[in-house]
């Protein structure tokens, strides 16, 4: 296997097939033919094991590193990239990068180790000390704990709003602030950010800036997927996804990835390179080949099992409050219905579900515990957007990060339970829930 050597664009009849085929059939298809690699000859592509690579002269090698994340360069289709070493760029990463975009909708992916290293090197890629982050009050723990714990110790200070709110977003008129970070789908509370009130207003804001000053809007759009909403077309600048959930889906790999226009991409490469937190090739490999094109599939399943299990807890005389934004009950239901939308045009209200049980915290520990031990269909695990159903309690475990004090600030009720639907038949699943409710 080589680099092909001359420079022409991809193969010219797939790429006009493929601007002909619907979201579905690039999901399954992604890029088979690529100007990074040779990989026309497989039905699926070899994975591409090996770190460094022979670059057959010096004035090859010299040219690599001087076209290493080049902005003029990645806009142009016919561009071979001389790769010289994994931590730069690599076959299969950019395999899955082509793909990656295509389902985004964005100019550009770069991938990293894990959805972390992802939001970590977008925010260092785009910010200096002195600048401020304005980030939404409910956001993945470790996320919040790199926000209030890391970044203040190179001179970035965070300051946590509901983003949903005119009032508090009067904040983001401080020319120190250079980021507003969010969740589109928030991970406990499953808050939908009001893409259109809140880019509206970025926007205004950003007339009266120069460019290098502008508010740069970065979201993490795990819980959505861009199965089911495409924050670019909202005027997005980066969007971030741990591929270690629903992209990746079957829970066997970790990777994150931050999708964005190219101007953002060297930045992005460059901060990969320098802070080392590449995707591994083997795993790029697994979620182009088995997580990407069974997506829509999954989530699908998994949305339908959502609804029943949501209607389910809704109608439970135990069950004290519940969370999806396909119920009628979700407090951002119209709002829901404009944004979470596939490709497609359907409504699409997602994997994932919150409630809490009726009663104090030894209830709610009653309950997952009887679930951890005699549930079939659910399991006590966190992660999420797999193919088994998992059941969690996120003041306890994924938003442990976040002090006590600080969890009812960030919206976090200690008693709240994260439900992340699987594939199973949705019977089973509510048996399983019921008979825990039975147990209590
Ligand atoms: C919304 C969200 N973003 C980011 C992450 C971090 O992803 P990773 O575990 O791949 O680093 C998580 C992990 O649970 C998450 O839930």
């Amino acid at each position: 296997m080589s680099q092909k050597k001359k420079s022409k664009p991809a193969n010219k009849h797939l790429s006009s097939a493929y601007d002909r085929s619907t979201s579905r059939s690039k999901m399954v298809h992604g890029t088979p033919v690529t100007n990074a690699w040779e990989f026309s000859k497989h039905l699926i592509p070899p994975i591409t094991s090996n770190t460094t690579f022979r670059l057959g002269s010096l004035d090859r090698g010299a040219k690599g590193f001087l076209q290493f994340g080049s902005e003029e360069l990645s806009r142009d289709p016919s561009h071979e990239p001389i790769l010289i070493y994994d931590r730069l760029d690599e076959p299969n990463t950019l395999l899955l990068e082509e793909h990656l975009a295509q389902l985004e909708g964005s100019e550009s992916a770069v991938t990293f180790g894990s959805g972390m290293g992802a939001i970590s090197s977008s925010l260092l890629s785009v910010m200096k000390s002195g600048q401020r982050v304005i980030a939404h009050r409910n956001l993945y723990g470790c996320t919040y704990s790199l926000l209030a714990d890391w970044l203040p110790r190179f001179g970035i200070q965070s300051t946590f709003i509901d983003v949903n709110s005119r009032e508090h977003r009067q904040l983001l008129h401080d020319p120190n602030v250079r980021v507003l970070y969010f969740e589109c789908v928030s991970n406990p509370s499953l808050d939908l950010a009001d893409l259109p009130a809140i880019m509206s207003e970025v926007k205004k804001i950003n007339k009266t800036r120069s460019e290098s000053d502008r508010i740069i809007t970065i979201v993490d759009n795990t819980f959505a997927t861009p199965w089911g909403l495409r924050p670019i077309e909202w005027g997005i600048d980066i969007v971030i996804h741990s591929l270690t959930k629903n992209i990746g889906g079957f829970g066997t790999e970790m990777g994150g990835a931050a999708m964005s226009k190219k101007t953002f991409e060297r930045g992005l490469k460059l901060a990969r390179k320098d802070f080392g937190a590449i995707l591994n090739p083997k795993s790029a490999w697994g979620i182009t080949v088995h997580g990407i094109p069974t997506l829509a599939l999954r989530f699908e399943k998994q949305q339908t099992n959502a609804m029943a299990v949501a209607r389910f807890l809704e109608r439970h005389p135990k069950v004290e409050k519940v969370t999806y934004p396909g119920l009628k009950s979700y407090s951002h239901a119209k709002l829901a219905k404009r944004v979470l939308r596939t490709p497609e045009g359907k409504f699409a209200p997602g994997t994932m579900i919150s409630f809490t049980v009726k009663g104090n915290l030894e209830k709610c520990r009653r309950f997952v515990d009887h679930i951890a031990k005699n549930s079939y269909s659910i399991t006590l695990a966190v992660s999420l957007g797999l193919t088994k159903t998992l059941i969690e309690v996120p003041g306890y475990m994924t938003h442990a990060a976040i002090p006590k004090d600080k969890q009812s600030e960030s919206g976090i009720d200690p008693r709240l339970i994260r439900l992340s639907l699987g594939i199973e038949d949705s019977k089973d699943l509510i048996a399983d829930l019921d008979a825990a409710f039975r147990a209590l």
